[in-house]
């Protein structure tokens, strides 16, 4: 039996715009034929994932007449139980449509801004008939390309009406739907308003029931703000905000790669898999990228595959560091532990500071041996132990 085959259990869900995505792009035209939403289900379900999540306008196309909207939800709903995928999460398109060239809950156009607001209650309403408990809030086009343009306190404040008024529509409608904010710094806007998971945390803290509201971080989203993944993913869990999670691939700080997860920066995908593993992550593994524009479906299928192989491969790796005995000498070494024992006692108070016998020169030349440890986690990543 493969080690590395999915399962549902795993968790491992899609966007139907992932493996749906055509390749054009800023430079050049789609290079792969439609992908009908029933294909996706149908391909997924076989390569062993557990869920679909959509845009309404990847499911519905916009403008779609009534008698075409239900037969495509009931084709797709058709396929989900045939298949016996989920969906977990859903979301709104707030960007493709010239309308919200200059944003949706934060456009500066009042009618745009309520505009907005009906579309994403119509999905959200879909949404819940189709059992998804995520509800993702990606901002793309909420932000400026001049300073000028936006008045970013007002903005801010048209964000959380926006949030506040979904939070009060899904409690009144009983929805067990929570809303997952997700980051991202530039792209398609100059500066996207919330670009990081640190922004996002904030705003959240500002909202009438931030309890309905946490985050879906992406991996690629981070790092092209140069940013740690792990540190940030670890203290949306720290602040029990972690709702979803997207995972790809990314190379540094440029343009948003959306490579597929894996690829980019290996180290960084394998902590992120040993914290969310170890963390007792038990949202949806959700991959959102997008295969290269140079394959056909073959290889869109290949990369979907690719994702969730790479997932589990993480996964096994990670806890063979972890059981490792010479890892967890190492990890003694370098004084992990001591990290959990409150720098202040229980029983002590500030006073209690001066009792202490510290030398601080023999303090200041003790090594943290750092290095071993790292080497260690490379050598159970690369396979050599
Ligand atoms: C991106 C984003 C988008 C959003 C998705 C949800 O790559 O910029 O990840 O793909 O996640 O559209 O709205
Ligand atoms: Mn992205
Ligand atoms: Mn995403």
């Amino acid at each position: 039996m493969d080690a590395y085959a999915p399962r549902p259990e795993h968790k491992f869900s899609f966007g139907l715009w992932t493996v749906g995505w055509r390749g054009a792009d800023p430079f050049g035209l789609p290079t792969r034929e439609p992908l009908e939403a029933t294909e996706a289900v149908e391909r997924l379900a076989e390569l062993g994932a557990w869920g679909i999540s959509f845009h309404d306008d990847d499911l519905i196309p916009f403008g779609a007449s009534a008698s075409e909207r239900s037969s495509r939800v009931d084709a797709f709903r058709k396929a989900l139980d045939a298949c016996g995928l989920v969906v977990p999460m859903a979301t709104t398109n707030l960007f493709t449509h010239p309308v919200f060239k200059d944003g949706a809950f934060t456009a500066n156009d009042r009618d745009v801004r309520r505009y907005a607001l009906r579309k994403t209650l119509r999905n959200i309403d879909l949404a819940a008939s189709l059992g998804a408990s995520t509800y993702v809030l990606w901002g793309g086009r909420e932000g400026a390309e001049s300073p000028a343009a936006k008045d970013v306190g007002c903005a801010l404040d048209r964000y959380a009406e926006a949030l506040n008024l979904l939070c009060s529509y899904v409690r009144d409608q009983g929805y067990p739907i929570r809303f997952a904010l997700e980051p991202k710094p530039n792209e398609p806007r100059g500066d996207i308003l919330l670009p990081t998971i640190g922004h996002a945390l904030g705003f959240i803290s500002q909202l009438e029931e931030p309890s309905r509201v946490g985050l879906n971080p992406e991996v690629g989203h981070e790092q092209m703000a140069g940013l740690s993944m792990v540190h940030g993913v670890a203290q949306a869990l720290w602040q029990d905000k972690l709702f979803h999670i997207d995972l790809n691939g990314q190379n540094g700080p440029r343009y948003d790669q959306d490579l597929r997860f894996g690829n980019g920066d290996v180290k960084t995908a394998f902590f992120l898999v040993d914290l969310l593993e170890r963390a007792g992550y038990s949202g949806p593994r959700h991959f959102d990228f997008k295969p290269a524009r140079t394959e056909d479906y073959s290889g869109v299928w290949a990369a979907a595959a690719g994702c969730m192989r790479n997932y589990l491969i993480f996964a096994e790796r990670a806890r063979a560091f972890r059981a490792d005995p010479e890892v967890q000498e190492a990890l003694l070494a370098s004084r992990v532990d001591g990290l959990a024992v409150p720098t202040v006692g229980p029983d002590e108070t500030l006073a209690s500071l001066a009792d202490d016998a510290f030398d601080v020169e023999e303090a200041a030349v003790r090594g943290m041996h750092y290095e071993r440890l790292d080497q260690l986690a490379l050598d159970h990543l690369f396979g050599v132990r």
